[in-house]
């Protein structure tokens, strides 16, 4: 069964809907730790009460980023992770960590990438950005981690259609839903060796 290691930051509605995917017997996997570098994190409990080992790093309790980020690749390798998923995840991996694992830690962001993507763009701000400019279409995009960020192949996408009336939390909601199923369906597809990554295209084989 292959070992997911999730990291988190605040909410964790992506990792519980890896969570329910998982225990549905859709996704064969498990989750073998989740990480978060805030330990206020909800996502946390969600762990606990599925009975997941749930780990808060912080980056305070390190002298440097290097040392941070060694903490934890430490913590993924102790758990035996095969699969590192970035789930709401607010921090940027160093190259140690992304080395560690080439084409094998997936991101979820909240908009079609190259958009309204790479630094500051996370969270809600994405949103802000995406009515500010006006755009009818937005989505979601899944990608395998590269060093850069939100820079790493494409793996799925799905488009969200913006309406007059939204405002952020309206966007928000419909997007975060469309993420939810797709990154469900590429640890799946992930899992089930479906995956090929050649240069910088993801070819799926369905
Ligand atoms: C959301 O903004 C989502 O778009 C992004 O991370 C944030 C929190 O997600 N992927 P979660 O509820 O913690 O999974």
């Amino acid at each position: 069964m292959m070992r997911i290691g999730v990291l988190i930051s605040g909410s964790g509605t992506n990792l519980q809907a890896l969570i329910d995917s998982i225990e549905s017997g859709d996704i064969p996997g498990e989750i073998a730790v989740v990480i978060s570098n805030r330990r206020t994190a909800y996502g946390l409990e969600r762990a606990r009460m599925h009975g997941i080992p749930a780990k808060s790093i912080l980056r305070k309790d390190y002298n440097s980023d290097h040392a941070f980020n060694i903490a934890i690749l430490e913590t993924l390798r102790r758990y035996d992770v095969e699969l590192v998923v970035l789930a709401g995840y607010l921090s940027i991996l160093s190259p140690d960590v992304v080395k560690a694992y080439p084409n094998r830690i997936i991101n979820i962001h909240p908009s079609l990438i190259p958009a309204f993507c790479g630094k500051g763009y996370y969270g809600e701000r994405v949103h802000r950005a995406v009515l500010d400019y006006g755009v009818k279409v937005t989505g979601a995009t899944v990608h395998f981690v590269d060093e850069g960020t939100d820079t790493g192949p494409i793996i799925l996408q799905q488009a969200v259609m913006v309406m007059d009336d939204d405002d952020v939390h309206s966007l928000a909601q419909r997007v975060l839903e469309v993420e939810h199923r797709l990154l469900c369906r590429a640890v799946k597809l992930f899992i089930e060796g479906k995956l090929t990554v050649q240069g910088r295209k993801v070819i799926i084989k369905e």
